[in-house]
């Protein structure tokens, strides 16, 4: 499974892409807003941290025509290329846009998806990525996981060359079970993904660990 860094918090990303096998880094309004600095600023930043690595951008253009403009816009600017990922939000103008940026030569991670429909429907479009948002069907009594896994399993029987790019956790478990349904990727808050990779008991393991070997290790 691919795991993405769902921030823009450069001292987050920094620490992530030290230590971790971090794949990439997506962004969207409301993460850059929690960052209190303009774009122009904090992408050059981000893309200091993880040299090569995936870059998701989203896109705020109504029309489909200005999602296209908005996208070659940022690929410019930033010097982008192909580790570029034009996050596109799967309302009606977002679908066209979605064939539009593919025609253009850039990659798409459709978003803000809650249903297998839209995830078909954008990968029929041509998205690279699909990212269905676990917590926020989570938390209107839907079910994310399950969302995910139909996901995963329709792209599987239709022989879709489509990834499902799970997001908006807020827990361990609900990663956990994402990936045992399959989804080929991930993209979580630094508390999400430093806690995946925590257990009480491999610190207390090591602690022993490190009592024992006391006068035992000379060499
Ligand atoms: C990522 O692509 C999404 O924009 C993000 O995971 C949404 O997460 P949230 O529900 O925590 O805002």
């Amino acid at each position: 499974m691919i795991y993405l860094a769902d921030t823009a918090n450069i001292d987050e990303i920094r620490e992530l892409f030290n230590y971790f096998p971090m794949e990439g880094v997506t962004t969207n309004p409301t993460i850059l807003s929690h960052e209190n600095k303009n774009m122009s600023t904090v992408i050059p930043q981000i893309q200091e941290c993880i040299k090569d690595k995936m870059l998701h951008i989203q896109t705020i253009s109504e029309r489909a025509e200005d999602i296209l403009l908005e996208a070659q816009r940022y690929r410019d600017y930033f010097n982008l290329n192909d580790n570029y990922y034009v996050k596109i939000p799967v309302t009606k103008e977002g679908f066209k846009a979605i064939r539009l940026v593919k025609d253009a030569g850039m990659k798409v991670t459709a978003t803000a998806i809650f249903t297998q429909q839209q995830a078909l429907i954008a990968a029929k479009a041509g998205a690279d990525f699909v990212a269905p948002y676990v917590n926020r069907l989570d938390n209107i009594s839907s079910h994310g996981i399950d969302v995910v896994g139909d996901i995963v399993e329709t792209f599987k029987s239709y022989h879709i060359n489509c990834k499902v790019l799970g997001a908006s956790f807020k827990n361990v478990d609900q990663i956990y079970r994402v990936s045992m349904v399959g989804c080929h990727a991930v993209t979580a808050s630094y508390e999400v993904l430093e806690a995946i990779m925590k257990h009480p008991m491999t610190d207390k393991g090591v602690m022993d660990f490190e009592k024992d070997s006391k006068n035992l290790y000379d060499i």
